[in-house]
């Protein structure tokens, strides 16, 4: 869960699925990884890009093997002080890893909330991302956290997507407030400049 979270940040699931196969079966637990030279890891992650995150993963590994018994820790503090996972993707492990009831706020899911909720102001901004993730913890459900949080970074992916969002096949439509307000063209708000 953890090494899908942090190779589908900036790439795509089709592209990471041979990725994350290869990598799982060459280091298949956080001791390999922690124990592998930096030129394996990186060759495994040679072609998804944005190498930083291999380097991260690396780093994050051994310190699971320092401080927590070579495990990933199973709490929200433990996992956001490691490299390369920020409060969303900490959220995303604990939420489909064990049904954990924790937000997530990913690009596609402040773009949803943004328009379900009419939200202006671009989501870049403290204030406006402060308000976004009291949102998203308003939604949690008591139950099923894994398939919710699946469930809203597909949505975001497939049907209220940024440029073409599938408003008339949307079962949100009756009450999101940009369909209302005809604003869905307009929220999320760009980035200023
Ligand atoms: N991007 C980040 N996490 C993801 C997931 N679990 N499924 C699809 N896209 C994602
Ligand atoms: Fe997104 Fe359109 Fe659904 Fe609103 S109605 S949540 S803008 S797809």
């Amino acid at each position: 869960m953890w090494l899908s979270e942090i190779m589908l940040q900036q790439t795509q699931v089709r592209v990471v699925v041979p990725y994350f196969e290869r990598f799982v079966a060459a280091l298949p637990d956080v001791a390999s990884l922690a124990a592998a030279p930096p030129d394996d890891v990186l060759a495994l992650w040679s072609g998804l890009g944005y190498y930083a995150r291999a380097r991260n993963l690396h780093a994050a590994a051994r310190a699971c093997v320092e401080r927590h018994g070579g495990e990933l820790p199973r709490d929200f503090d433990a996992l956001v002080a490691l490299p390369g996972i920020g409060r969303s993707t900490a959220g995303a492990i604990l939420a489909q890893a064990w049904g954990d009831r924790f937000p997530i706020l990913d690009g596609n899911v402040k773009r949803v909330l943004c328009r379900y909720h009419g939200v202006a102001g671009w989501p870049g901004q403290p204030k406006v991302e402060k308000a976004l993730w009291e949102i998203a913890r308003s939604h949690l459900p008591a139950q099923r956290l894994a398939d919710y949080t699946q469930a809203q970074m597909d949505f975001g992916a497939t049907l209220c997507t940024r440029h073409d969002p599938a408003c008339v096949l949307c079962p949100l439509q009756s009450g999101c407030a940009a369909l209302a307000t005809g604003r869905v063209t307009e929220l999320p708000t760009p980035k200023p400049g």
